[in-house]
């Protein structure tokens, strides 16, 4: 039996972070492609040459051209300009759906089986591009967003309680957008629910500097956007479809009346496996969290159409 074979495609930030950790993570050989001649070719030889001191033995090669993405079993796609300081993930709509188009085609002629993760932004929007332009049934193509957002929520949880991430378990739902919904009620430290631990206000102010992480890094950075939990979470959901681990992960998925949703990409608690997006988990929200939910699910729909497909 063959190594697994994963692509990414964009060797920028988020690309070449995650490429690096799915190699040392031992769960196939890598290839990453870019248009910018020697980006892929240099990160990649650099990453190789890290084998010996990490001790992995993942091949990982840089190319241009989408033939070495051949009969990939899973393909991330990063391809996309990140957000300056000012912007917001749509005002990249128009270059990302450019760059999109002309990325599809081609990694799904050369990987006709192939599992999509896209991570360019607007994520639900490009999540949604890319199912329309595969072809590929919605199992098979999904966006990485809610495991970054859920990611931040509890390291903001962890700093005020001062506890280990390791025990705090959470879900968010709807768009990766400043309008994205975390769920307090669904926030629990080894089974305690948050609520119980800290003051309402408290847990107000953390949900709403998860709302805001994406800009919160960006305005920092000045230059780009967040890469090293972007990577991370793009990682591990490459891991849970090769390992067919079944994770209920909150990931953007097809919807297809799930929350009272359809034709739609969204972010939702899905079971992630060798099959992708084996199934959609939905909880019985209060009219509140639905209310939160339907705005988020508006602004993403807004930005769908947006699109003209
Ligand atoms: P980056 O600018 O560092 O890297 C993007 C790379 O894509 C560049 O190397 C560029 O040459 C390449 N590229 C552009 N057009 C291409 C094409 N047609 N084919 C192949 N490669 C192409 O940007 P970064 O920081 O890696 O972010 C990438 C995207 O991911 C952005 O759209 C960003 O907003 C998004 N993002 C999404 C997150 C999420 O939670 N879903 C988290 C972090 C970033
Ligand atoms: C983030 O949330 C830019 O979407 C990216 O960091």
């Amino acid at each position: 039996m063959g190594r697994n074979k994963i692509s990414v495609v964009g060797a920028g930030n988020v690309g070449a972070t995650v490429a690096n950790k799915v190699a040392e993570m031992e769960i196939g050989d890598v290839v990453m492609v870019d248009i910018i001649d020697g980006l892929p070719q240099g990160k990649g030889l650099d990453m190789l040459e890290s084998a010996p001191i990490e001790g992995f033995d993942s091949n990982i090669v840089g190319a241009m051209a989408y033939e070495e993405t051949g009969n990939s079993d899973v393909v991330v796609i990063t391809s996309g300009v990140p957000r300056k300081p000012g912007m917001s993930r749509e005002d990249l709509l128009e270059t990302n759906k450019k760059i999109i188009d002309s990325v599809v085609g081609q990694v799904v002629a050369n990987s006709p089986n192939a599992i999509l993760i896209m991570v360019a932004n607007p994520l639900d929007t490009m999540t949604y591009l890319a199912l329309k332009r595969s072809g590929f049934p919605k199992n098979r193509v999904m966006g990485m967003a809610g495991i970054l957002d859920t990611a931040r929520f509890k390291a903001f949880i962890s700093m005020e309680l001062d506890v280990s991430i390791e025990d705090i378990q959470t879900v968010i739902l709807g768009g990766h957008g400043d309008e994205m919904v975390p769920l307090p009620r669904f926030t629990t430290i080894s089974g305690i629910p948050i609520l119980q631990l800290l003051p309402g206000e408290t847990v107000d102010r953390l949900v709403e500097r998860t709302r805001k992480g994406g800009g919160e890094i960006v305005s920092l950075l000045k230059t780009g956007s967040a890469y090293y939990a972007p990577g991370a979470a793009a990682a591990q959901m490459v891991e849970a479809i090769l390992k067919d681990k079944k994770r209920i992960l909150p990931c953007c998925a097809y919807l297809e009346g799930e929350y009272g949703l359809s034709d739609i990409c969204f972010g939702v608690p899905v079971k992630l496996g060798a099959n992708g997006v084996e199934g959609i988990i939905e909880l019985e929200l209060t009219a509140e969290e639905r209310e939160l939910v339907s705005k988020s699910a508006e602004s993403v729909r807004k930005s769908i159409m947006a699109l003209k497909l």
